[in-house]
């Protein structure tokens, strides 16, 4: 147990060991059911030398009653008690205005916080003096890191769902069955886009017992599919497209247009087409056409996991709805997937989210160190600035002429 002295030396209990407290907030977001600890997380960071508060239902949506978390040793307190203590605020998703407003100078907050998609946040949080670390921007690649990769854990969890969605969504069964009333055929699955989340698409297709076709412009892609059974698609239109980190890179329009040509001919023969694919930082690549859509089989399935408020990896898909095409096509673009298996996706997220805390961890209180490669990434605000540059970037103002730009 770490020993720290903290408070005021004019006081006199200055000298008393006071614990860093970490609050866990109760997630406000529609629709979201994650929380950012569970009960089985408190441990580590407990004996690290934390005090944990969590707010009252934060573990709810998860089914976590309160009393597990106050088993585990934590004390539950309003939301009020939470802003007010908390030293570092533990969240899934970005906090709303209303739970800005509460944060106070001083304050850590960490989670998914999107500063790439949501600079101004970062923004408002560094004119709080609110310090602000986010687990998206963590740099995946690095081994270290793994265990903090909250977008691997999360995509697992996507990957998994959109397939069973997919499944409960069509009309037949996925598996070969031969049976006294006849036999089924096994369901023709499409993954398309072979990162984290479709490898488990994969995996659970395959467990079902579907026939699963996949394909990625990441050539590294085709040995992972084929080694969990699914088939890779090469394409003669792109070859390798491989990028910075492990990602893939935009496609030229010219590529874009050839692969999805080419695709058109193999989404036709599917019943199941389940689609990850994403660019960091760009619109999501549009695989699938309405006309690819237009040649598929009525009672076939499309699952988009990339439909975002930018676009989709297909034409037709619209974020957070299910529509049917005139040709029977059901196309799913589902919303915060993981939030629909909200305990196992908790239990992930918390084994990320307590690693990452417990890096910054030093005798019981933050130490910041930003020639660590982690931190570097992570830390998106810092005494009253943003100090993330792919943020900062995104803050300078755009330059005269430009589009949205101060004009001449
Ligand atoms: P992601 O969510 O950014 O993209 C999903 C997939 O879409 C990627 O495999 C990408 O190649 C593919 N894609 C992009 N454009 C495409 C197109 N036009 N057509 C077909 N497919 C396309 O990726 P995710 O899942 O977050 O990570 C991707 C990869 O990053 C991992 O598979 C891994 O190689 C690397 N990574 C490495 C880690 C490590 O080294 N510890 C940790 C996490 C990721």
């Amino acid at each position: 147990m770490a020993a720290i002295l903290r408070g005021n030396p004019t006081d006199d209990q200055w000298f008393k060991v006071v614990p860093m407290k970490v609050g866990v907030a109760r997630e406000t977001a529609p629709g979201e059911r994650r929380v950012a600890l569970v009960p089985e997380a408190l441990g580590k960071l407990q004996a690290a030398g934390l005090e944990i508060l969590v707010e009252a239902g934060a573990g709810a949506g998860a089914s976590i009653p309160d009393q597990a978390y106050a088993d585990g040793g934590a004390s539950i307190v309003s939301a009020d008690e939470l802003y007010r203590q908390a030293e570092v605020v533990l969240r899934v998703q970005k906090p709303s205005t209303k739970e800005v407003e509460r944060l106070h100078e001083g304050q850590v907050v960490v989670g998914l916080l999107a500063p790439l998609i949501d600079p101004q946040l970062a923004a408002t949080l560094a004119g709080k003096g609110v310090t602000a670390i986010s687990l998206d921007m963590l740099p995946r690649t690095l081994s270290r890191a793994q265990a903090m990769d909250a977008l691997s854990s999360q995509a697992n969890v996507g990957g998994y769902k959109a397939v069973l969605i997919a499944a409960n969504a069509f009309g037949r069964y996925f598996p070969l069955l031969t049976t006294a009333a006849g036999t089924a055929k096994p369901a023709n699955v499409l993954i398309l886009g072979i990162g984290v989340a479709g490898l488990q698409a994969i995996g659970t297709a395959r467990r079902l017992g579907a026939v699963v076709k996949s394909y990625d412009v990441r050539a590294e892609t085709k040995e992972q599919a084929e080694s969990l059974g699914a088939t890779f698609i090469v394409l003669k239109s792109v070859a390798d497209a491989s990028g910075e980190g492990g990602y893939a890179r935009q496609l030229t329009p010219d590529e874009q247009k050839a692969q999805q040509d080419e695709l058109n001919g193999h989404i036709a023969a599917q019943d199941v087409v389940i689609t990850t694919a994403q660019v960091p930082g760009r619109r999501p690549p549009l695989l699938v056409t309405a006309a690819a859509v237009g040649a598929m089989k009525a009672g076939s399935v499309i699952v988009d996991m990339a439909a975002s408020a930018l676009g989709g990896n297909v034409e037709l898909s619209r974020p957070g709805e299910t529509l049917v095409t005139d040709n029977g096509v059901t196309i799913i673009a589902p919303d915060n997937l993981p939030a629909t298996m909200p305990t196992g996706a908790s239990a992930f997220y918390a084994r990320n989210i307590g690693t990452l805390l417990l890096h910054f961890v030093k005798d019981g209180a933050l130490a910041f160190d930003l020639d660590d490669e982690i931190q570097a990434g992570t830390v998106i605000t810092r005494g009253g600035k943003v100090i993330h540059p792919a943020t900062q970037k995104l803050l300078e103002p755009a330059p005269a002429g430009a589009p949205g730009g101060a004009s001449a």
